[in-house]
């Protein structure tokens, strides 16, 4: 067995700071108050306060193991809460969703609810960013136990990490990741799905909610976002009237 704390614990051995993540700071650095949704373990605002923020940052994540790792940081506010959740009004001036969070929102319902509910915590004005994968790149093609990732976790154990996909429905792909002893069976097995939205559905669902595009991006350099880019990093900002 492998606990969901220490499933948790693996995330940021797995996801060490990169590029996505320096091109939220700069943005987070520029806002004075920062809702940071689906926050994970809290690094980027971690990173934040150390760097110096000086305003108001507050994360929040529905998953409680992740969570307590992030509450670990007491100098920053957290809420176990979902994003369709949040009921701050006008309280922020940037939101982010970084780490591919905004694909957990799968369902209609769920995205709407969600949008909605983050556009009314930011003040006019003020920026929504997020990342998704491009689904034009077929990254999930690429999500089989060939791919397998071995490593140490906290304990010093080392773990295998391998991914299948069950199914392609619509734009819903539904995968399993599965922690496994090196050279042994399953410790756990996790099923989660994720939404691919094209540009034109998350245009429509961002001004649906109350955004507009600011800014679309295919790469963390800024690049242009064409077909082949592996990402949509998106700014969009709250529609003023
Ligand atoms: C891949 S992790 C990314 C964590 C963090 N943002 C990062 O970049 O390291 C996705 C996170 O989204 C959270 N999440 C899932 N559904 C959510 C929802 N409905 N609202 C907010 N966060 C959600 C998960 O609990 C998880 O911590």
């Amino acid at each position: 067995m492998y606990s969901d704390e220490e499933a948790a614990a693996l995330y940021d051995l797995l996801n060490p700071w990169g590029p996505s993540d320096d091109f939220y700071l700069a943005l987070v650095l520029e806002a004075t108050s920062v809702l940071d949704v689906g926050c994970g373990t809290g690094s980027l605002l971690h990173r934040a306060w150390l760097a110096g923020h000086a305003g108001r940052l507050c994360g929040i994540d529905p998953d409680a193991a992740t969570l307590d790792i992030a509450k670990r940081r007491r100098d920053i506010e957290w809420k176990l809460c979902a994003a369709s959740s949040v009921t701050w009004d006008r309280e922020f001036d940037l939101a982010t969703m970084t780490g591919h969070a905004f694909q957990a929102l799968v369902s209609d319902d769920e995205l709407r609810a969600s949008l909605t509910a983050i556009r009314r915590t930011l003040v006019a004005g003020g920026r929504f960013a997020f990342e998704t994968r491009n689904p034009l790149a077929r990254p999930w093609e690429r999500w089989n136990p060939t791919n397998a990732i071995d490593i140490v976790d906290a304990a010093g154990r080392t773990v295998r990490i391998s991914h299948q996909v069950e199914s392609v429905a619509d734009d819903v792909v539904t995968f399993t990741e599965t922690t496994s002893e090196q050279g042994g069976g399953p410790l756990r097995v996790d099923r989660a799905s994720l939404r691919f939205l094209d540009t034109e559905a998350l245009a429509s669902v961002l001004a649906d909610a109350g955004f507009e595009l600011e800014a679309q991006y295919g790469d963390w350099g800024r690049g242009r976002l064409t077909r082949e880019s592996p990402e949509i990093v998106t700014i969009a900002t709250v529609r003023r009237g």
